[in-house]
């Protein structure tokens, strides 16, 4: 995309760039002054093309690593620490202080959420409040968690005091395609567990988490959050061989989360928490609204330009509407505009890999060569940071596009007469997130949803794809997910339940009852949070 300098406004233009010096371990941010890696943009700021220098982030090696690791369990300290042991009224304060100081980098973090990964301005805004909120949403669903436990239960004799505590240390790992919100969505109930953490921000949007580092180090007691920058296969590996990591929280690729897996030593210590891969179908079905039904699918397919796991990556189209709906789909992604984050009703935006243009079009030939064809003039057209999107049909099985998550922009159609053939190859396929179904008739929707629900772990009708609300569980079975996330399940997957239990006898009575009277024990505790 060319653009000259003066037609990106004024508020959006990199002015100044971000060269990180430091990095956050055991509540201090450290001087770097080793090897530093530029980060770039894949939009221009000039009017011939080329990559925008945005900064740098210090290149930290197993040393640094070894430092956070430390910091971590330093903080938690066999769960004696200040923060495990902490009230949890108190941990809800810490989380508080962040959010406060966190707002006041809306400008900053949404500025380079367009420059680094090209989100479009409304979804980078979208994606900052939508974290702030999950936040607040999460300090309340604590709230009442731990309102829930405030009693004393009785059985067989014995009374149970049933809580949740904290797993340890927790290594952090999240995507580029939503830096902040996913990577945040396990950070904060993590840390409001009362578990420590080292989080290392993914490959592209990281700048991005620079300004909060702050707010970081002021908020929570030394320890509690460690943050480095480099490269997982330097940083996360030595931290996982040490075997002293207790929960790998990871959204992004299964091989990345296999090999880290593969690193730690002591298999039944380690608990996972990911959010993989998905080819999330959609079906379309012979009385689908196809208004509707297209309008779904280009939101699904296409929006941040298909770079979202929960993206639709493969559609099924029934074959008594399949010439309706291709020729109407394809019409509609080539009137999507495209443009820098900061236009006006842009759809698609610049690619921030640099390699993802020509790994698309590998996907196109590798297709073409195998019988299919592009629907749309557009289709595969090169922008010097961009590809657009192909409509390729007639898939097939044998096609890379079919069997790779392309986490880009690619649609493959394919078209069926029953409808145990998407279902066969969902039953057949590695991933297990969700689907789309597009249909009317409960006659035939009935038996599919049944099945459906039983492939995949969100039946979206006649709905795109997607995680939120991110109170509603997001999870998926097989290589998609391990663990279940929304706000109130995530308090769930980083702790785990752990009770005072005691004998039904004078003495007990006596003790426990002086314990809540004195209120020494954090633990034991029937306090009520407003
Ligand atoms: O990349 C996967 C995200 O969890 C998708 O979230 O459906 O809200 O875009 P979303």
């Amino acid at each position: 995309m060319i653009k000259e300098k003066t037609s990106i406004p004024e508020s959006y233009r990199i002015d100044s760039l971000i060269h990180q010096k430091t990095y956050l371990v055991n509540g201090e941010l450290k001087p770097w002054e080793g090897a530093v890696t530029d980060v770039f943009s894949t939009i221009s700021s000039t009017e011939k093309y080329e990559h925008t220098l945005l900064g740098s982030i210090p290149d930290l090696g197993e040393k640094e690593a070894m430092e956070a690791l430390d910091g971590a369990l330093g903080a938690y300290d066999q769960g004696k620490g200040v923060w495990p042991t902490m009230k949890v009224s108190d941990r809800i304060e810490c989380m508080e202080k962040f959010v406060e100081q966190m707002k006041t980098k809306r400008d900053i973090v949404v500025k380079l959420l367009m420059w680094e990964i090209g989100k479009s301005l409304p979804d980078s805004i979208k994606e900052f409040d939508r974290t702030v909120d999950y936040i607040y949403d999460t300090i309340e669903d604590y709230k009442q968690l731990d309102r829930n436990s405030a009693k004393f239960q009785k059985h067989e004799g014995v009374y149970a005091h049933i809580r949740r505590g904290p797993l340890g240390v927790v290594l952090c790992l999240g995507p580029y395609n939503y830096p902040l919100n996913e990577t945040f969505a396990l950070l904060i109930p993590a840390l409001i567990m009362g578990n420590t953490t080292i989080f290392k921000p993914a490959k592209h949007g990281v700048l991005l988490i620079t300004p909060l580092l702050e707010a970081f180090k002021n908020s929570f007691p030394k320890g509690v959050v460690n943050i480095l920058f480099g490269r997982g296969r330097t940083v996360a590996a030595p931290i996982m061989k040490t075997g002293k990591v207790d929960v790998l929280a990871l959204i992004g690729n299964s091989k990345s989360a296999n090999a880290l897996q593969d690193q730690h030593p002591k298999s039944n210590r380690l608990r996972l928490v990911l959010g993989l891969e998905a080819k999330n179908p959609a079906i379309i079905l012979p009385d689908a609204n196809m208004e509707l039904t297209i309008e779904e699918c280009l939101t699904g397919t296409l929006s941040f330009n298909g770079q979202r796991c929960t993206a639709l990556k493969i559609v099924y189209v029934h074959d008594e509407v399949k010439e309706d709906f291709l020729n109407e789909f394809a019409a509609r992604v080539d009137k999507l505009k495209f443009g820098n984050p900061w236009d006006e009703g842009v759809k698609l935006t610049p690619l921030p890999e640099p390699g993802k243009p020509e790994y698309v079009q590998e996907l196109i030939d590798d297709a073409l060569a195998k019988g299919a064809k592009i629907m749309n003039k557009k289709g595969g057209k090169h922008f010097d940071n961009y590809i657009w999107p192909a409509v390729l049909y007639p898939v097939t099985k044998d096609m890379r596009v079919y069997q790779e998550e392309q986490f880009g922009p690619v649609i493959p159609v394919l078209s069926f007469k029953d409808i145990e053939e998407p279902l066969d190859d969902m039953a057949e396929s590695n991933y297990g997130q969700q689907v789309s179904l597009f249909g009317k008739d409960v006659y035939a929707l009935a038996p599919l949803i049944d099945t459906l629900a039983n492939l995949v772990c969100r039946v979206n009708l006649n709905s795109s794809c997607q995680r939120g609300p991110d109170v509603y569980p997001f999870t998926g079975r097989k290589d998609s997910a391990q663990s279940t996330l929304s706000v109130h399940d995530a308090l769930r997957s980083f702790s785990i339940r752990t009770l005072l239990a005691f004998k039904d006898n004078e003495i007990n009575k006596d003790t426990v009852k002086q314990l809540l009277e004195t209120k020494l024990s954090n633990f034991t505790s029937t306090e009520y949070i407003l």
